[in-house]
């Protein structure tokens, strides 16, 4: 990895202001392990409270709307949660694409409204486990990053630093059980030639691609070895500051382990 790991955690719809302390704890964790960037994306109602407090740690979205605002009930819109302290969303995680219906049309219309209110994108894909016994996870992850992904635009600037892509194999998610190295590494690589071809070699090769599924402290410094994995976006292993930064640890200074 040549640039900072960046370890996310992706809270889900875990977490009342009891959660703080756990938040705090991560914080103070990741001001002594300045070799690796820790981002935590809390439920809505957390983005404020946790971005006052932290010093260190970026706070984002799980999600945002595409609209900058209007009769949208229930919404909340990228310049809301901007507003609110976050630096980043969230998108096209396969919770959303499945429990809201979300198109990759959709994720598109997000990730521009996102990069417009000054938001870096964390952008999912992935593939479920009958893609991934037909053989054909390869080509089906690239044609639902190629239709997700902002189009190149002369507007759309410094993509490296503003846009990571997360493959998560919906098969690995919460299930214990993640992808192989050998699985990931030809996902990556197949990701990072997409990149390649869409932003250019400067910004596409230069944008993180971090893998999530089943990281935990045990299967994370394996999962870090990997060519091009540039971090890990992290579920349930990222509830408690004792798991999380142990996940933290194993990219940073694998040696510590
Ligand atoms: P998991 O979730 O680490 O609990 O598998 C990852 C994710 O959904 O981002």
């Amino acid at each position: 990895m040549t640039r900072r790991p960046y370890i996310v955690g992706n809270w889900k719809m875990h977490g009342t202001r009891a959660m703080l302390s756990e938040a705090r704890a991560i914080d103070r964790a990741a001001q002594r392990h300045m070799k690796v960037e820790v981002a935590l994306a809390p439920p809505f109602t957390l983005i404020h409270p946790i971005h006052r407090e932290a010093e260190q740690i970026s706070v984002g979205a799980q999600d945002c709307h595409q609209a900058e605002g209007g009769a949208f009930t229930g919404d909340i819109s990228a310049t809301m949660v901007a507003d609110a302290g976050a630096k980043f969303v969230i998108l096209g995680h396969s919770e959303r694409r499945q429990g809201h219906a979300e198109t990759d049309a959709l994720v598109r219309a997000k990730a521009e409204a996102a990069l417009t209110a000054g938001l870096r994108i964390i952008m999912c894909c992935g593939e479920n486990i009958a893609t991934r016994e037909s053989g054909s996870a390869v080509a089906f992850v690239r044609k639902q990053l190629e239709a997700s992904l902002p189009a190149p635009d002369d507007a759309l600037t410094d993509v490296a630093e503003r846009i990571t892509i997360a493959y998560e194999p919906i098969w690995a998610i919460g299930t214990g059980t993640a992808a192989t190295a050998d699985d990931i590494g030809e996902m990556h690589a197949e990701i990072r030639r997409l990149l390649i071809e869409l932003y250019g070699e400067e910004q596409g090769g230069e944008a993180r691609i971090i893998y999530g599924g089943s990281v935990k402290p045990e299967n994370a410094a394996e999962i870090f070895a990997v060519p091009d994995v540039g971090g890990a976006l992290v579920g349930g292993a990222s509830l408690t500051a004792d798991s999380f930064m142990g996940i933290a640890l194993a990219a940073g200074e694998p040696s510590d382990l």
